[in-house]
């Protein structure tokens, strides 16, 4: 299988993830031919980056995948479909532009993906679908439980992609836990990096909630590596296949991981907002069939090696500003930004002023 990919097209890569699939691809198949596709919004978030991460493509488009050039699926073998508007925020924010991003336009893309004879598709699933659950880790029979425009987005993504899968057309959902970790283009929205964010800003960390929601994590680079797995997996294992991509070690709940942050980093103070409001987003997930069915992709990023990049990253960057949960490194901020600006229209179309 791995012989016959000679194509690769990565959608979204010009985001938080995409840098570390990229290199990721590159390393496991130098010979192919790897194609960049992302209309852009955060290109320019670069944050400790040496070089500009898309180098490593052969090519590089800007578009959106709402209107895909008809040229870019040619001879394409796999396809590892990122794009999308990737988290709740932004998802409450532009519920319509949500659907239409991350559901129609990726269903649309497969569609065309199959009668373009492309042979793997990968979707950057979640498993933020299993919304509030009780303390039982979820498996992916487990009832969907989506509370949230991404959520549901991501659900009926998965839904239409397993009509689409067939003998000559595999389709993997990787339902992802909370990504965390260095990236050159950081993200500071996601609960790991906020909080080394906050210890390194000013020592003190303050939890959203009351600190005891479950959440599941995955380092980026390892998300990386599921995907490298997903893109060759075995056909034993069905044309179509969810899984949730993570490890069982890797479920902590909130409060465990300021605390994580507090032994690496010294004289960090915890406080938790009494104020909060019950966190909807608590659920422990089981990582077991990911665990039988990729024993050699297993993530491999421990939590305080995470935290550790991710000080040191920080400091790299001279990062001191305590006030960052209204900055650039928030994904809605940026959108928010380009629109106030007119660079983008309602449906974050590029103005292209
Ligand atoms: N970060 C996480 O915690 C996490 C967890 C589970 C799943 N995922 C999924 O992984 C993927 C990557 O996440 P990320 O953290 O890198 O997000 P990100 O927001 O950093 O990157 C997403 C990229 O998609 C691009 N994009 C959005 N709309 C587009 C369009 N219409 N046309 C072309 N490109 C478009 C953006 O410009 C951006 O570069 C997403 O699908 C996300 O839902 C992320």
């Amino acid at each position: 299988m791995i012989s016959a990919i000679k194509r690769i097209l990565i959608t979204g890569n010009t985001g938080y993830v995409g840098p570390a699939v990229l290199e990721q691809l590159r390393q496991s198949y130098p010979q192919a031919t790897l194609i960049g596709l992302d209309n852009g919004y955060f290109a320019h978030c670069l944050t400790n980056a040496d070089v500009l991460p898309e180098v490593a493509a052969d090519i590089q488009y800007f578009a959106d995948i709402r209107r895909l050039p008809a040229e870019v699926l040619q001879d394409v073998d796999a396809i590892v479909h990122l794009a999308a508007i990737s988290n709740d925020p932004m998802g409450n924010a532009f519920e319509e532009v949500t659907f239409d991003v991350n559901f129609q336009a990726s269903v649309d893309l497969a569609t065309q993906a199959k009668a373009a004879h492309v042979k793997a598709f990968i979707f950057a699933s979640s498993c933020s679908m299993y919304g509030l659950a009780d303390d039982t880790p979820r498996k992916e029979t487990s009832p969907l439980n989506p509370l949230t425009a991404y959520a549901k987005s991501k659900v009926r993504t998965e839904a239409e992609l397993q009509k689409l899968a067939g003998q000559n057309f595999a389709v993997t959902c990787l339902r992802f836990a909370t990504a965390c970790g260095m990236s050159p283009r950081l993200r500071l929205d996601l609960v790991v990096n906020d909080f080394v964010a906050c210890a390194v800003a000013s020592r003190k960390i303050t939890i959203l909630s009351d600190g005891t929601p479950w959440r599941p994590l995955i380092h980026v680079r390892d998300m990386a590596r599921a995907i490298d797995w997903a893109i060759a997996r075995d056909e034993g294992h069905g044309d179509f296949l969810a899984v949730n991509a993570g490890s069982n070690s890797w479920n902590y709940q909130v409060r465990q991981l300021a605390e994580a942050v507090a032994e690496v980093i010294p004289g960090v103070n915890i406080s938790v907002d009494p104020n909060a409001p019950p966190d909807s987003r608590s659920y422990r997930v089981d990582f077991g069939l990911y665990e039988r069915l990729a024993p050699m992709h297993q993530p491999q990023v421990d939590l305080l090696t995470t935290i550790r990049e991710l000080e040191a990253g920080l400091q790299s960057m001279g990062f001191s500003d305590v006030h960052f949960r209204g900055s650039m490194y928030m994904r809605l901020e940026v959108l928010k930004r380009l629109r106030a600006k007119g660079l983008i229209d309602g449906k974050l179309v590029w103005s292209r002023v």
